[in-house]
């Protein structure tokens, strides 16, 4: 079995945050999936290609060259050569990634990529589909979640601390979408995997999420 750490969860669940963690603590490396989702999206809003243009996603796909690499221990994400790793974390490219994440060729892609970096190195690795999918004899894997509400609140602060106006109710909203479009996609729909423990954050400090995620690893390496 691999010693990888598998964690999936719909958005805002505080994956990210948990799993960089959780892979300092153990020296793993940190894959995040969704910046490659991202990536991908990137080049297609630069291209101008539209949600519904099917073989324009195809194309794009197979000659987009998106490269993972690590500076400073932090992921680093290239798209044809081009550190794009600061422009992905804004809604546009979020949403377009939720709607292009649901291409099949676009998952297959990433899919290769993402177990090739596992091959290299021990890794956590965060997405929707890592337990279900890509790293299936993952020595652990978890599934956080949160309320909406949660998830909502926490995202409303994090955008107010950087002095964005927004709504908690539109937030909400979005949140709600974004998780029936993950699930209800038909290629690598969001569930939990059979062999994943579910861990509900939304009474938990960051710590104590970390905590509880090392003290499964560590039982389950006695196992
Ligand atoms: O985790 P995130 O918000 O950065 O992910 C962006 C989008 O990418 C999200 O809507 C779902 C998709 N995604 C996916 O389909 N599979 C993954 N393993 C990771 C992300």
């Amino acid at each position: 079995m691999k010693t990888d750490i598998a964690i999936d969860g719909p958005a805002g669940a505080g994956k990210s945050t948990v799993a960089k963690r959780v892979a300092r603590e153990l020296s793993f490396i940190y894959v995040d999936t969704g910046a490659m989702y991202r990536a991908m999206a990137l080049c297609l809003l630069r291209q101008g290609i539209g949600v519904q243009d099917t073989a324009g996603i195809e194309r794009a796909c197979e000659t987009a060259d998106i490269t993972i690499v690590y500076r400073d221990g932090e992921q680093q994400v290239l798209l044809d050569g081009e550190n794009v790793t600061g422009c992905l974390r804004t809604e546009e490219v979020g949403n377009m990634a939720s709607v292009s994440s649901a291409n099949k060729k676009v998952r297959s892609k990433l899919v290769a990529l993402q177990q090739r970096l596992a091959r290299e190195a021990d890794v956590v690795m965060d997405g929707r589909d890592i337990g279900t999918k890509v790293l299936p004899d993952a020595r652990v894997k978890i599934y956080l979640t949160a309320s909406v509400h949660t998830r909502a609140v926490r995202r409303y602060e994090e955008l107010r601390e950087k002095g964005e106006g927004v709504f908690l109710e539109k937030i909400e909203n979005d949140i709600q979408k974004r998780d029936e479009q993950d699930k209800n996609r038909e290629n690598s729909p969001l569930r939990q995997a059979e062999d994943a423990i579910l861990v509900d954050s939304s009474d938990m400090t960051v710590d104590q999420v970390v905590e509880k995620i090392l003290s499964i690893y560590r039982e389950r390496g006695k196992a």
